[in-house]
């Protein structure tokens, strides 16, 4: 009897299970669990209703069309119930109407809402006041808009940890509108017209990692408060009017990845220490007044380090390029003067020395061993010595510019194996010799300047090798001898500078892409001007001024 009962039960359990099964695997699993609370259905209708109305009709969410908002698109809900909406991303919808906003905040469970890439010009005082009760909202995306007026005073808001109003039209100065973000972790009013100080009162907690204030019109000295966050990992003040100097506390911030205060008006010097912080790996401080001496060390951890534009004054630290980290260096238009280092990171790929008073010769040890180094400019200096044959070796070498020192010797032949090489700028030096056909040989370069030395010889004919040159610049040299027939054939060539050398015989059939100029002024060239000229339709200046080109008379 009891086993007959037992045997019955696990019969029914058996049919049950069964049941079970074919519905969870046969129906639709959103009927199952469409669980989206009512309150929030409703608000998620109203919502589309309201953007409906404000975008004339070219939101996509359609009730009719698809009943559950969770599949709305921008919308997301809570997985795997999809029992209430936790994200909302209006982002590119052309919205001008703010009138949807205060809606939002009656989805009491929304975590993200991204309103950016929009043409919201104002934050209704509803949206601040209610949607500040919302406990779990963590992500506030109003970028890209055109809201005008001051920074909103935000209550409540417990657990927001990131807001972002960059690229917008906001103004007037920050006090304590944001002090109550006790979560806020990343701050983002970059490209507003904000004044008056940096603001200092960012979340009593002080939790904040990245504060990103640039392009504002701020003023004043860095405030010493901000030594107070220390989680922070990333700070960009660059394009404001910042006054003072780089405190020497900010070396405490020992989080620091990415400090940016490029295009202000600091002065003073570059403290020592940010040597200290072992997590920074990108310092910009370009185009302000800074106007001493570079302590040595800063380059310790760094990878990135940008001193360009400033009135920085004495000679490069010897340990300066050399940190094993270091990837790209600009200390270009300073007051430096004194060597270039003798050593050089083997991680460098951009060095830019360019418009200094640099003197002596350029390291060629230090130079010889970098296949990663890929641009590299020292021009305008006071750069002697003759031009190192090592540099051949950089194989990965794309643009060269040693312009404008007084560089002296051979035109090395060996820089013919730098297969990379794009650019190369020699002009302005005082270069002698000829120009070794191996130069013809580079495969990708576009700009040859070597104007304004003292080569001498002929053009190779390999010239028109270079199948990829647009602008040729020989001028101001002692070159002799005719120009190459097959220069015809360079089929990029826009620009032809050949004047000031002592060029003669026939000039040869021109490229027909020549565009921008010809000049083959100064020269010893006579003769008739070949008809062929004629068929240059495209160039824009043509001179051959101060040759013996005999005039045609009938
Ligand atoms: C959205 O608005 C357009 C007209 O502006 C209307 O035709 C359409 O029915 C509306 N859609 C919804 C879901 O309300
Ligand atoms: C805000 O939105 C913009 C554009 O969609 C995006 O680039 C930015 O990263 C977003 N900000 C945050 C903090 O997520
Ligand atoms: C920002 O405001 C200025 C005037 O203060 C106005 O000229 C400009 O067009 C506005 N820009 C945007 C993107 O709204
Ligand atoms: C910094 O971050 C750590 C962990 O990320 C956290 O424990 C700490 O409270 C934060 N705040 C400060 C002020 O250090
Ligand atoms: C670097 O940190 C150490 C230890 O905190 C400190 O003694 C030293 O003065 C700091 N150096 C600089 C240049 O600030
Ligand atoms: C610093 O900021 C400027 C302007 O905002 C930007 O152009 C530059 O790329 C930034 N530099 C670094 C190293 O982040
Ligand atoms: C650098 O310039 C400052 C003034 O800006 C001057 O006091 C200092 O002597 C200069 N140093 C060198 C090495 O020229
Ligand atoms: C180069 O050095 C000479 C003297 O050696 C000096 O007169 C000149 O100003 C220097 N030029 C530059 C750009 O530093
Ligand atoms: C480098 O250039 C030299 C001199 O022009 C040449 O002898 C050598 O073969 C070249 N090496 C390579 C790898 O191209
Ligand atoms: C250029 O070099 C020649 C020797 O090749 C030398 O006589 C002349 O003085 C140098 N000119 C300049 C400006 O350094
Ligand atoms: C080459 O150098 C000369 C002299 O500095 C300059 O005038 C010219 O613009 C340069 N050409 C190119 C294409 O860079
Ligand atoms: C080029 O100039 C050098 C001196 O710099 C001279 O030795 C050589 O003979 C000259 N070559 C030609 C072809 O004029």
């Amino acid at each position: 009897m009891s086993s007959y009962g037992r045997q019955t039960t696990s019969l029914v359990l058996y049919f049950n299970f069964h049941f079970f099964l074919s519905l969870f695997c046969y129906l639709p699993v959103p009927v199952v669990f469409s669980a989206l609370s009512s309150n929030q259905q409703t608000t998620m209708i109203d919502l589309s209703n309201s953007l409906n109305a404000s975008a004339g009709g070219a939101l996509p969410w359609d009730v009719n069309k698809e009943p559950n908002p969770c599949s709305w698109k921008g919308v997301g809900c809570n997985s795997p119930t999809n029992s209430f909406v936790i994200r909302i991303s209006l982002s590119g919808h052309s919205l001008s109407s703010s009138d949807f906003l205060p809606l939002v905040c009656w989805i009491e469970s929304l975590q993200v809402l991204d309103v950016s890439s929009n043409r919201l010009t104002t934050i209704p005082p509803g949206f601040v006041s209610d949607c500040g009760k919302l406990g779990e909202l963590k992500l506030l995306n109003f970028s890209m808009n055109n809201l005008v007026g001051p920074l909103p005073d935000f209550v409540g808001f417990s657990g927001l940890e990131a807001l972002d109003f960059a690229q917008n039209n906001l103004s007037g100065s920050i006090g304590s509108e944001l002090d109550g973000l006790v979560k806020l972790r990343s701050l983002s009013l970059t490209f507003n017209h904000f004044a008056g100080h940096v603001p200092t009162l960012l979340g009593k907690s002080k939790v904040l990692e990245e504060l990103q204030l640039s392009a504002n019109i701020f003023d004043g000295p860095i405030p010493a408060e901000l030594v107070g966050y220390k989680n922070l990992t990333l700070i960009d003040l660059s394009g404001n009017r910042l006054t003072g100097s780089i405190p020497a506390w900010i070396g405490e911030l020992a989080k620091l990845e990415v400090l940016n205060l490029s295009a202000n008006k600091l002065s003073g010097g570059i403290p020592q220490s940010i040597s200290n912080i072992t997590s920074l790996w990108r310092f910009a401080a370009n185009s302000n007044d800074f106007n001493e001496k570079i302590p040595g060390g800063i380059t310790k951890h760094l990878k990135n380090l940008d001193l360009s534009y400033n009135k920085l004054n004495g000679s490069i630290p010897s340990d300066l390029l050399s940190a094993m980290n270091l990837q790209t260096v600009d200390l270009s238009n300073n007051r430096l003067d004194g060597p270039v280092p003798e050593t050089l990171s083997p991680s460098l790929v951009r060095l830019r020395l360019a418009s200094n008073s640099l003197d002596g010769k350029i390291p060629s040890a230090a130079i010889a061993t970098h296949d990663k180094l890929t641009y590299l400019e020292m021009e305008n200096n006071n750069l002697t010595g003759s031009i190192p044959p090592e540099l051949g070796d950089c194989r990965k070498l794309a643009l060269l510019n040693l312009a404008q020192n007084q560089l002296s010797g051979a035109l090395p032949a060996k820089l013919g194996n730098l297969s990379s090489l794009e650019v190369l700028r020699l002009q302005s030096n005082n270069l002698s010799g000829g120009i070794p056909f191996q130069i013809t040989q580079l495969p990708k370069l576009s700009i040859l300047n070597i104007s304004w030395n003292s080569l001498n010889g002929s053009i190779p004919p390999s010239v028109s090798n270079m199948q990829n040159l647009i602008n040729m610049n020989l001028q101001g040299n002692k070159l002799s001898g005719s120009i190459p027939v097959g220069i015809a054939s360079m089929d990029s060539l826009m620009e032809l500078q050949l004047g000031e050398n002592q060029l003669s015989g026939d000039i040869p059939r021109m490229p027909t892409s020549l565009r921008i100029a010809l000049n083959l002024s100064s020269n010893l060239f006579q003769g008739p001007i070949p008809e062929t000229l004629s068929s240059l339709s495209e160039l824009e200046i043509l001179d051959l001024s101060n040759n013996k080109f005999s005039v045609v008379s009938f």
